[in-house]
């Protein structure tokens, strides 16, 4: 790792409002950047994909984005239980898919999918090169997979379209954590139906922790100072319930109603000084553009698939469909009657926080920075061997004119040999819209946005990309392990229909 520990870097300056540099990419003048222009529905979602900068162009495009309601703090957030290790079984870890109710609406049970439990999943945690046996398990009355998002598994146990579990049936698999520590996150994704699994309720969160012996001071005690935060938007039907077949939306549902790690209404206390969240973008379409409801900096330290390069002093951070971002945010300063909370860019309160700080010194995490620069003048410069076009709204999308067949291999590339990807998102008449590419099987590097070098907060490493309209997004990809692999656009409804392809890893 490019990774040099400095001093201890007193963040105990973020709330007084220091100027950060600003890590979010701008939005270019074109009206067809404005991210979006949904179908011919009336349900069209515009706004859905913008990036949320200040002086994003007012040409929105017909079409409509549910606001989401503020939380009203009424509920502790609920933090998904760390999945214990099973002892004495011929297996590490049980993950049982299964059907469960759960009372979002005080009184009223609301049927949902859950892992091990009645909605969500629980945290599975490994170290920086740990294998261990996972019996997965469907109790559900319909297939399913379980895909390791962001994990770089050989094809057969990566839990894609081909991995199907019939209902009733088990398997056990080997996961190998050969990567970077990072927050990665696990869900269906049987073809046609992921959307609605994973609407109903099923996602859980994977972690990679540094190997015990490493150096890094940032927090990393779960549950206390290292949280995890799945944002969701959910639709309830008039009976609350989450009838996807009835209020799905072919372009990416969306919800009014926020969720984070499954609770309504939630709010955090805070105990420790610095707190560093892993936030996961788990819903079925909706970007969500993150700040801090007093405008105050925090520090973006890793980015998908790992520590950033470099750390990134930011106000705002967006996140597409499938993405994570780790953040730390100083406490310190605040007294008790100051109030704080993540809130999205229209000022909805997603998550509040209840300051309770015991009486404990300003605190510090050793930050880094880089000696190697992200990408060398060989890599920037490498030739594009791999050109895909993502095209089309609702179910009409295509990936190089072409829908989702399981019996095809669209293209083939050699175990451990990196590649130069170019994604371009071919507009229509109508601008098109944003879609957030991801491919399985590796953690990649975004060489270049429209021929220019990526964010600060982009030079990490990544396994999905939001490609606005128009833009061509050049990525550096390495696949370590052999196997079918598909990339797709992870708006569900788009993967759903065929906005997927495959890539046989030899
Ligand atoms: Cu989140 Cu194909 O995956
Ligand atoms: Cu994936
Ligand atoms: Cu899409």
């Amino acid at each position: 790792m490019k990774k040099v520990i400095l001093g201890s870097f007193a963040l105990s300056f973020l709330l007084a409002g220091c100027i950060g540099t600003d890590n979010t990419r701008q939005p270019q003048d074109s009206p067809m950047n404005n991210g979006h222009m949904g179908g011919q529905d009336g349900r069209n979602q515009e706004g859905l994909n913008e990036r949320g900068m200040g002086g994003m162009p007012g040409a929105r495009m017909a079409g409509f984005v549910p606001s989401l309601e503020s939380s009203e703090g009424i509920r502790e957030l609920s933090i998904p239980p760390v999945l214990e290790k099973q002892q004495g079984q011929d297996f590490d870890y049980e993950v049982t898919a299964q059907q469960g109710t759960t009372e979002f609406f005080e009184g009223i049970s609301t049927d949902t999918y859950g892992y091990n439990g009645d909605l969500l999943g629980p945290t599975l945690m490994l170290e920086e090169g740990e294998r261990v046996d996972v019996k997965i398990t469907n109790d559900l009355d319909e297939p399913t997979t379980f895909h390791w998002h962001g994990l770089e598994v050989p094809g057969e146990i990566d839990g894609g379209p081909h991995g199907i579990i019939q209902p009733g049936d088990s398997q056990i698999i080997t996961l190998e954590a050969d990567q970077p520590a990072a927050t990665l996150w696990y869900h269906p994704h049987v073809h046609g139906t992921t959307a609605e699994q994973v609407f109903k309720g099923l996602s859980g969160m994977l972690l990679i922790g540094e190997a015990s012996g490493s150096d890094s001071e940032l927090p990393d005690e779960y549950g206390v100072d290292d949280i995890p935060l799945i944002f969701q938007d959910r639709l309830f039907d008039e009976d609350k319930q989450l009838n996807y077949r009835r209020l799905m939306n072919l372009d990416g549902t969306l919800g009014d109603i926020s969720i984070v790690n499954g609770t309504i209404n939630p709010k955090l206390t805070i105990t420790e000084p610095v707190m560093r969240f892993r936030l996961l973008n788990g819903a079925n379409a909706r970007n969500y553009t993150f700040r801090l409801s007093n405008g105050a900096n925090f520090t973006q330290i890793a980015s998908d698939g790992g520590l950033l390069d470099e750390p990134v002093e930011t106000d705002t951070l967006t996140l597409a469909a499938s993405e994570r971002a780790e953040i730390l945010i100083d406490f310190s300063a605040m007294t008790k009657e100051e109030s704080l909370a993540i809130i999205n860019e229209e000022g909805t309160i997603l998550l509040p926080f209840d300051v309770a700080l015991a009486d404990s010194p300003a605190d510090s995490a050793e930050l880094w920075t880089s000696e190697e620069p992200f990408l060398t003048q060989q890599e920037k410069t490498m030739p594009v061997s791999k050109e895909i076009e993502l095209f089309g709204m609702a179910d009409m999308v295509t990936i190089n004119g072409r829908k989702f067949d399981m019996d095809r291999i669209d293209m083939r590339q050699e175990q451990g040999v990196t590649e130069v990807w170019e994604i371009y998102n071919r507009s229509d008449m109508m601008g098109g819209m944003s879609h957030p590419f991801h491919i399985h099987g590796t953690q990649f590097k975004i060489i270049s946005r429209d021929g220019k070098e990526p964010e600060p907060n982009e030079q990490g490493l990544k396994d999905s990309v939001l490609v606005e309209p128009g833009e061509r997004v050049k990525l550096l990809v390495t696949f370590p392990e052999k196997g079918v692999f598909v990339f797709h656009c992870h708006i569900l409804e788009h993967e759903d229909n065929g906005m997927m392809g495959q890539v046989e890893v030899y």
